[in-house]
């Protein structure tokens, strides 16, 4: 097991660059495997979850190399060269694929396997086994798939078959039901329409449509088609996928530690640059903004078909909060590190809308409150979020990831505005989502070092 430790101390400065987005990289390798020909993606994230999903598919068949992966510095130049196998070329994998801890790799690669014409297994460690599947099965089914879960968890038994359109709602804002159906409905014989209760992440549509651009379609009718909540995918007229050429951004959902650090941390000033700025991952900015922080974006721009900015962010005293509704899912892999944030914000923060929070890679509501209990937090778990009072004065503890890689940084950024010492414990998890991390945060000048067990 390693630790983090951490101390309070100096201001961050300095300039940073995130490693490329998790969600996008998932996705790339996918999309890269199904396209005719050989896909090059620069700034990919190498990260634990990413490389389960390119275990994955290289059992799947596909030739993939890595390059430029020499180490913690090295995270922001990961090229990855994908030998698309086209959209019916995936082999047979001769074990179960093990997606390790990904939720987005078991999910996503469910929806593709449905509709091959061989028989597969997803499988991972304990804690994505103890992971909700249903939600992703059941939807699977009703266009025709062959997937029995395990009492509504992986392993998934899949036996490929011809599946068919149809219309789903979704019961959840899950970007990652949303793309399995998507990325199943490539191997359906009719449209599949899929309506979201709110607006999830939208880079498997982005993807998609670039893949099928300029592609003559034999019908005028568009592939691939969004509509507020609704998003249509029409396999019919989608003849191949055209291999990426892309660099991917940085992810916000990695931006989001360093930024809160100079936020909390007083006469701080840092710049992150070439962080993904989508809307459907923005609402931590929106939030922020509301409790008083001012985070300019500049040098605006566009990087592999997704917005992306430099965020310039100062040091600020917060206010309290409300969030609940769409926002949430905005920001749903943000609210470890928010509710950091409302401990040093000035009144009660409340989250609500936010049960979803119970079924990420761990229970967050339950671990962030044990955990930033320990340092002093005055937190109140609730069935669907939390009720947060501030500021308080931390203090110094040990505490423990879980094996939650937004968790253990959540409490390294605590650390750094709490009273004498605080040790992360297994904090190599972090590397799941955030190779680098330290080291980045080090280069910013906080105090922290990793030991590694
Ligand atoms: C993801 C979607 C979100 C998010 C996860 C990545 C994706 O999960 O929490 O970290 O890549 O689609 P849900 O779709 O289950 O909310």
């Amino acid at each position: 097991m390693s630790q983090l430790i951490v101390q309070s101390g100096a201001p961050l400065h300095g300039q940073a660059r995130v490693p490329g987005d998790k969600s996008i990289s998932h996705r790339a390798l996918m999309l890269g495997a199904l396209a005719d020909g050989v896909s090059h993606v620069a700034g990919f994230l190498p990260g634990g979850d990413c490389l389960a999903t390119l275990g994955c598919m290289r059992a799947l068949g596909v030739q993939i190399s890595l390059n430029g992966l020499s180490g913690e510095n090295s995270v922001e130049s990961v090229d990855v060269t994908i030998h698309g196998r086209g959209l019916r070329g995936l082999r047979a994998p001769s074990a179960p694929l093990d997606c390790v801890r990904s939720g987005t790799a078991m999910r996503l690669l469910a929806g593709i396997l449905a509709g091959q014409d061989f028989d597969s297994v997803l499988s991972g460690n304990p804690q994505l086994l103890a992971r909700p599947m249903r939600r992703v099965v059941e939807p699977l089914r009703a266009m025709g798939a062959d997937i029995s879960d395990t009492d509504g968890h992986g392993p998934l038994v899949i036996h490929g078959k011809r599946l068919r359109g149809g219309e789903h709602t979704l019961a959840v804002a899950s970007a990652q039901v949303k793309s399995a159906l998507l990325l199943a409905g490539l191997f359906a014989d009719e449209p599949v329409i899929v309506r979201q209760p709110g607006p999830s992440r939208d880079h498997t549509e982005r993807m998609l449509e670039s893949r099928i651009k300029n592609q003559e379609s034999r019908m005028s009718e568009a592939a691939i088609v969004t509509d507020g909540l609704r998003v249509t995918l029409n396999p019919t007229v989608i003849d191949c996928l055209k291999p990426l050429d892309i660099t991917i951004p940085g992810d916000i959902s990695s931006a989001a530690f360093p930024l809160a650090a100079a936020l909390l941390v007083p006469d701080s000033e840092i710049t992150l640059t070439g962080v993904n700025t989508n809307w459907t991952r923005t609402g931590l900015l929106d939030v922020l903004a509301a409790m008083g922080a001012e985070i300019a974006l500049m040098n605006e721009g566009e990087q592999g078909g997704e917005p992306v900015a430099d965020l310039v962010v100062r040091s600020a005293s917060l206010v309290a909060t409300e969030i609940g509704g769409d926002t949430v899912v905005r920001m749903i892999d943000e609210f470890p590190i928010l509710v950091v944030a409302a401990t040093q914000a000035r009144g009660t923060t409340v989250v609500r809308d936010a049960r979803e929070l119970r079924v990420k890679e761990t229970d967050r509501i339950a671990t962030v409150v044990a955990e930033l209990r320990k340092l002093g937090a005055q937190i109140e778990p609730q069935e669907d979020g939390f009720i947060v009072k501030g500021p308080t004065r931390l203090h110094g503890a040990l505490v423990d990831s879980h094996d939650d890689h937004r968790l253990g940084m959540a409490l390294a950024v605590a650390g750094l505005v709490a009273d004498g010492e605080t040790v992360i414990e297994h904090a190599e998890r972090i590397a799941d989502s955030f190779p680098g991390f330290v080291g980045i945060m080090q280069g910013l000048g906080s105090n922290s070092t990793f030991l590694e067990g």
